[in-house]
Order: structure tokens, then sequence, then C-alpha cells
């Protein structure tokens, strides 16, 4: 009796199965045959069900795309088929035509996306464990088509990129326009078929970023690749009919795709299992040193030196534009020193120096000889010099290199010495942390001079006796955006050099230790000499260094603002005072370098400071700084803090207009002699201006650089203050140490 009823059960159930095919084939199968289709909502998934294939919407719900992504990540879409034509409405349908095409129709049954194939049997379709979608003839059993052949932005195992020479087929990753729009964007990834093969990550048609060569078994620029080994086999394919670049993964290998995102950057992840997320193993760009052609001819980028000096020329270059390369701009490379002497005569003294931890140089327009002896190579080298006179040399990232023989390349230290790029992965932060543990005393308590939201300010000093602040980010914001922010930031700031910055001279970046290091002033900040309570601080700024520093703040921000750049945090703690009384405004940027407003409300900032637009709507223009600018000017000729003197802008107008300057004036400072009071009523004229409610009455900061220092530069008549500060405005406050004197926390 229970045999049979089992039997029957079965039964029921195969004839259900086979009945309802369209039931179970939603579900389960990997295949589509002729006749069957996928409508929206339905799915082919793999055997193993590593892949699944189907209809979404990155964004835009109304925008339908057809698409494989990995079944544990739907957010990871290996492949689009109409990226550039979305469906409008949920009613398309993924069929096979009648000449044995695999077709995407929309819902009035007009062709959107086509395999274009031509079958002779019945075709079939299957989605293979691998990802690989393919269209084959049953009658042969060839693939006539396969997704592997169509990339779109993302690389599987299994997948190559590159050309086939003979076919002229090329396969490279495109990214997207956005997350949201799978349609091409500006960047490709691709291997450069052209001399020594490498990958290459193109802008447009610029070089955005490349690998380095191929040394057999990774790319020399991604020394990362040999980390995991153990998972992944890399080729590279070197043949008269192909070049091209694909991994393997390796028995027992996690998930993993190379993403090419839309804003350029390729990113190798995989997937960790226990916290069910996507692991960057290695990207390119990796760091600022990565940017194509970064220091240009002859020179030589360090992401881990001082940012004043991230390029360098390579020994026995110098810079072309010593001008120039001394305020940052490394655009015009280096150049040799001395003429080679091409080894004229047996007296020469041209040779060859090994360059250690670099990327080879382009090799576009390279070849190699991979028979001959470094001796032989040499000799060649000499002759090919005395042959060719524009043969010249090269180094880590040069921009037009070209050279005859393979890893060796010609330069001079009054010589002809020939650079053999020796690979090494070698990076200077392990020392560079222990530098800076060994400066801060081991991040001691003691060493404590500020703490901020995202980080805490060190006082260090280097071994050669330099006091350094140290900021080191706190671990939990240590998360991938952080970390980009900080990368971008570092960037920035090896650009923004001037004399009312504060200079930043060292960062480290390790797995968990981010810090940036900063040049101390033991003269500490502004806020000190304009409110403090120590004996004789604010009596020790006198008018005309007062003015002075006003004057260097503004020039300060204005170069800021030329730069692109919204402090958005300008107050008296913020701005340092060398020892000659020089103002050097600190935490500039930091906005851009940690935050992202829009996604971070954590966001605090100084009380007191904020332009009403700002605190209020969070509209952030460069007008924002110039209200700052105009509350600390007042708060330095008055001593008030706004803080403690909600009314300071109201008190400051009624004052100026009644012409009773003297009683806002710091008393504590001696009386102003000379035309000083003069000085300081139109200072502070232009300190009121700064401050109007609506930013469209605020003059731009060049305009009150402009007024501060041409005296008879016409002046606007400011506007009584309406606002009142509110101290209580919700979500801006936050606890400042008054004796911190570096880059405060990281807001
Ligand atoms: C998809 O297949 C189902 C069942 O065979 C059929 O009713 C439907 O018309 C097909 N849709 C398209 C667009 O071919
Ligand atoms: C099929 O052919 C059309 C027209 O030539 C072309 O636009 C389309 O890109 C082709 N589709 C594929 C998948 O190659
Ligand atoms: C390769 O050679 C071509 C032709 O001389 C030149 O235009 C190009 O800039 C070179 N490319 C590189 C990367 O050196
Ligand atoms: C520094 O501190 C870390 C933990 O904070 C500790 O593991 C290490 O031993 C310390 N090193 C020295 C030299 O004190
Ligand atoms: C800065 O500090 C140095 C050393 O402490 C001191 O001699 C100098 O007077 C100070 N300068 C200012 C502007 O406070
Ligand atoms: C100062 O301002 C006046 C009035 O706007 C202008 O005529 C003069 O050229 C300016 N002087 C300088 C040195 O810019």
């Amino acid at each position: 009796m229970e045999l049979m009823s089992s039997y029957l059960i079965s039964l029921l159930l195969f004839s259900f199965l086979v009945l309802s095919p369209r039931a179970f084939a939603a579900e389960v199968t990997d295949t589509l045959g002729k006749g069957q289709n996928v409508t929206d909502g339905e799915t082919l998934v793999s055997a193993g069900g590593s892949f699944t294939l189907g209809f979404f919407s990155p964004g835009v719900a109304a925008k339908r795309y057809l698409g494989i992504w990995f079944t544990l990540s739907e957010d990871v879409v290996c492949w689009v088929a109409n990226s550039e034509r979305p469906l409008s409405d949920s009613y398309g349908a993924l069929v096979i035509s009648a000449m044995g095409s695999l077709l995407l129709l929309d819902s009035s049954g007009q062709v959107v996306w086509s395999s274009n194939t031509t079958g002779i049997g019945s075709t079939s379709v299957q989605l293979l464990e691998s990802g690989n979608l393919v269209v084959s003839d049953e009658s042969g059993g060839a693939a006539m088509w396969q997704s592997f052949d169509h990339l779109s932005n993302t690389q599987l195992p299994g997948t190559k990129i590159g050309k086939n020479l003979w076919t002229g087929a090329d396969w490279q990753l495109t990214s997207w326009r956005s997350a949201n729009d799978p349609s091409a964007g500006n960047f490709r990834y691709m291997t450069d078929a052209e001399g020594v093969p490498q990958n290459i990550l193109l802008d447009g048609d610029q070089v955005k970023y490349r690998t380095g060569p191929w040394n057999g078994l990774w790319f020399s620029g991604v020394t990362e690749m040999a980390t995991y080994s153990d998972m992944f086999t890399y080729l590279l394919t070197s043949t008269p009919s192909e070049v091209t670049y694909g991994y393997v993964a390796k028995p027992g290998a996690p998930f993993s795709h190379v993403l090419l995102t839309d804003d350029g950057v390729f990113r190798h992840l995989v997937w960790d299992h226990s916290s069910r997320k996507w692991k960057v193993f290695f990207q390119g760009p990796r760091d600022i040193c990565d940017h194509y052609g970064k220091c240009r001819a002859f020179g030589m980028c360090n992401a881990n030196a001082p940012l004043a000096s991230f390029c360098s020329c390579i020994k026995g270059f110098s810079p072309t534009s010593p001008l120039l390369w001394k305020i940052g701009d490394t655009s015009k490379g280096c150049r040799r020193n001395l003429m080679l002497d091409c080894g004229n005569g047996a007296s020469t003294t041209d040779g060859f120096v090994v360059m250690e931890g670099v990327k080879l140089p382009d090799t576009h327009n390279a070849s190699v000889d991979p028979s001959i002896t470094l001796e032989e190579c040499n000799t060649r080298l000499m002759v090919a010099t005395l042959v060719y006179s524009w043969f010249v040399a090269v180094t880590a990232e040069a921009q037009h290199p070209q050279f005859p023989a393979p890893l060796v390349i010609g330069a001079s230290i009054a010589s002809l010495v020939v650079v053999l790029l020796v690979l090494l992965s070698g990076t200077g932060d392990a020392l560079d942390r222990s530098t800076i543990r060994e400066a801060t005393r081991n991040f001691s308590e003691a060493n404590v001079i500020g703490e901020g939201g995202y980080s805490v300010v060190y006082r260090g000093q280097l071994r050669d006796g330099t006091m350094v602040a140290v900021k080191r980010l706190k671990k939990f914001y240590l998360t991938d955006k952080g970390k980009e922010d900080f990368s971008r930031e570092v960037g920035v700031m090896s650009t923004l050099r001037h004399v009312n910055l504060a200079k930043l001279l060292y960062y480290c970046r390790e797995e968990d230790e981010w810090i940036l290091v900063y040049e101390l002033m033991e003269n500490r900040s502004l806020n000190l000499y304009i409110f403090g309570e120590e004996n004789g601080f604010r009596s020790s700024l006198n008018w005309a260094q007062r003015l002075e520093i006003i004057g260097g703040v503004a020039v300060g921000v204005e170069f800021l603002h030329s730069k692109g750049v919204i402090h958005r945090d300008l107050n008296p703690g913020n701005i340092l005072v060398s020892d000659t009384w020089h103002p050097k405004i600190t935490d500039f940027a930091t906005m851009k370098l940690f935050i992202d407003e829009k996604t971070n409300p954590a966001l605090v900032l100084m009380p007191g400071y904020l332009a009403p637009e700002y605190s209020g709507e969070w509209a952030l223009t460069y007008k924002c700084d110039v209200y700052s600018f105009g509350v600390v000017l007042l708060e330095i000729v008055s001593g008030r803090k706004r803080t403690d003197t909600p009314t300071l802008l109201l008190q400051a107008w009624e004052l100026w207009d009644q012409r009773r300057i003297r009683e806002l004036l710091d008393p504590e400072v001696a009386e102003p002699e000379g035309d000083l009071l003069s000085r300081l009523v139109r200072c502070i004229q232009i300190g009121l201006l700064c401050v109007q409610r609506l930013p469209e009455d605020r003059p731009t900061v060049t305009e009150v650089v402009e007024l501060l220092t041409n005296t008879s530069s016409q002046l606007l008549t400011p506007q009584r203050p309406t606002q009142l500060f509110s101290i209580d405005t919700p979500g801006l406050s936050r606890t400042i140490r008054s004796d911190q004197h570096l880059p405060r926390g990281s807001q």
C-alpha cells in the first residue's frame, strides 16, 4: 500500500513536470530550447546555481535589461545584452528565432538585440556554470555564439581580453556609463597587443593606467597578483595569432571577477563567504603613482615620499623646468644632466645602474630579445646609441620611452647608464609605519594633541628632530569609501602647496594604518592668541600682526578656491601660526577628503562659523568660506568668540555704524596708533560684508584680498545683520580641545 502511494506520487510529480515544462523551466533549467522563451520574471540558472540569467533594472525601474548575474550577489551583473537599448516595460522576452538566432524582443515583438547567428539544425541556448551563455547548433554541437566573446564591464575566469590577430576579434571590458546605466561609458580595459604585452586602461583614447609588462607570471606593476597564485592561474597568451589575457580559478577557489568600474578603476574581486561580500584583491590604479606618466619623462614616482616630492628625477637627470618642478608642476619631466659619450673610445664613463621596485617603462613600442645576456645587451645598446641619436633613456613611468633592447634602458650620470629595472614589490609603508610609531612613542596617550570624529592627532618627533603632527584615522573609518577618499585627497593635497596652508609631509597607508603627517606648528593655533586666557597671549599679538594674519588667511582661502577647494570649516582652531606669525590654514579639503556630505549625516562642523544657507539648507558654495572668514576676522579684531557672544555680528555692525570702533577692539591689545585705526575700520567693514546674510551680497575671496590690500578700492556699505547665531543648531556641535594645534579631527 505504501509502496503504491509513493509510486503514485512519483508518477504524479513526473507527469506534472513533463506536462508543465514552463513551471519547471522557469525555476531551475539552464537551457532554452526552440519554441521556448524567457519572459520578465523568469530566469535561467546554471546547473550548479552559480549564475542567473534574467531581466533586471539597475536603477530606474522603468528600464529593463537582460543580463547574467552572480546568483548569490545579484548586484554584480557580469553581462548585459541590451545595454544600449533598455526595454521600457516588463514584457520583454528572450526567444530563439526560426533561423536559429537568440533574440530579445520587446512588448511589440520588435527585435531589441540579436546574437546574429543562423543555425542549420535546431538551436539551443545554455547558461553554463562558468557564467557563459552559449548558443549552439544541436546538429554539430558547436558553439555559434557565446557571451564570453561579448564582454561587458566584467571579466570572469575563462574569459579573455585582448585581440585575435588573425580574425581581428577584439575583446575588452567597457565600463558602464554609471552605476545605473549599463550603456558604454568612457573607460576600457584591454590587453595591448603592441610591443611587450601589458594591460591598459583607457579613458576615451588616453591611456590612464597600465599594468606594466608581463613577467611570465603576472604583470610587473601589479605585484599583488603573486599573492593569490594559490587561487588563480593568470594566463597571458602572446602568439602570432593572439595576444590575450585571462585567468583561471583553481579548484576550490571562491567566486571572483574583474570589474571595470564606471569611474575607471579595474578591480579583481573575490567573494568572501563569511562576510558575504566582495573583497578587492588588487586594483589599478592603486595609488597616485599608478597614473600614467605621472612624473613624465625620466621621472620617478614614489607614493610614499614626502608629498612635495612624489616625483623625482632618476639618477643623472634633473627637472627640465626647475621652477615649475618646485611648485609641484612636473609636467615637463626630467632631462639628462650630461650627454652620453656613447662609448666613444676606451675611456667611456657610460654604464649601467639597477633600479628596483619600479614598474617597467611603457613597452608599447618595445620588442624583446629573450636570448641575449646582459653583457650582449650592453654592447648592443652602445651600438644602438651610436646609430640612433634619438635614443633616450626612460624610467618608471616615463611618458614616451623608446628602447631597443629588453629590460634595458639607456640613461646617464655623466655616462651612459643603462637602467636595469628589477621588479620587486618594495613599498616603504612598513618602514614608515614603524618610523611613525617611534616618532609618537607608539601612539602614546601622552602625545595626543587633538581628536576629532575620524582621527586622533599626535605630536611626534622624527629621528632627524623634525617635529610633526601625526593624524591617524580611526579604525572604523577604514571602509573602502574612506580609503578611496584618503587616496584621492592625498593626490589633491600633493598639488596644494602654499605658504598659508599647513604642509602635509608624508602619508602612510597600510592595511589598518592610514596616517597623514603634517608639519607641526609649535606655536599652535590662532584661537590661543585671540581668545587665550593665558598670560600675555592676547597682548602678544599686536594690531599690525593681526592685520597681517587676516590678510594671510584671505590669501590662503583665495588659493584654495582657485584650486576648486572649499574649506568649509574655517575657524581659528584650524588656523595655525608659525613662529614668524604666518597663518597656516589646516584641515583644508577635509570635506573632500573624508566626508561624503550626502551620505554621511554624522558630519559635524564648528558652530558659529557656518553660513546660514549652509547650516540651513546645506547649500555649499565658495561664499560659505567667505562667511566663515568674516566671522574669524571679527573675532580676531574683537577677541570675542562668537560661540560665547552670539550677538557678535550685530555688535560689530552697530559699533562700526556708530563710528565707535574702539569699543569693538580687543582691550587686551595696546591701542592702535598711526594709520592702524583707519586700516582696522576698513578691515571691519570688509568683515561685515563677508557675513552678509545673502551669499550674493558677500564679496568673493579674491575681492576680499583686493579690498584688504588696496586701500583705495571702493567698499560697499554692509547691511545690518538680521540673523542671530544660535548655538543650539542641531547636529552642529563638537568637542574640540582648545590647545590643539593641528589638523584637528578629520571632519
Ligand atoms: C512564451 O512562451 C509561452 C508558453 O509557451 C507563450 O504562451 C508565450 O506567447 C511566449 N511569449 C513570447 C513573447 O514568445
Ligand atoms: C547583430 O547585428 C546588428 C546589426 O549588424 C548589430 O548592431 C549587433 O551589434 C549585432 N549583435 C551582436 C550580439 O553582435
Ligand atoms: C610609440 O611610437 C609612436 C610612433 O613613434 C609614438 O607616437 C608613440 O607616442 C609611442 N608610444 C609610446 C608609449 O612610447
Ligand atoms: C605598540 O602598541 C601595540 C598595540 O597598541 C603593541 O602590540 C606593541 O607591542 C607596542 N610596541 C611597542 C614597541 O611598545
Ligand atoms: C613661538 O614659539 C617659540 C618657541 O616656543 C617662541 O620663542 C616664539 O616667541 C613663539 N612665537 C609666537 C608667535 O608665539
Ligand atoms: C586700487 O583700486 C582703485 C579703485 O578701484 C584702482 O583704480 C587701482 O587701480 C587699484 N590699485 C591697484 C594697485 O590695484
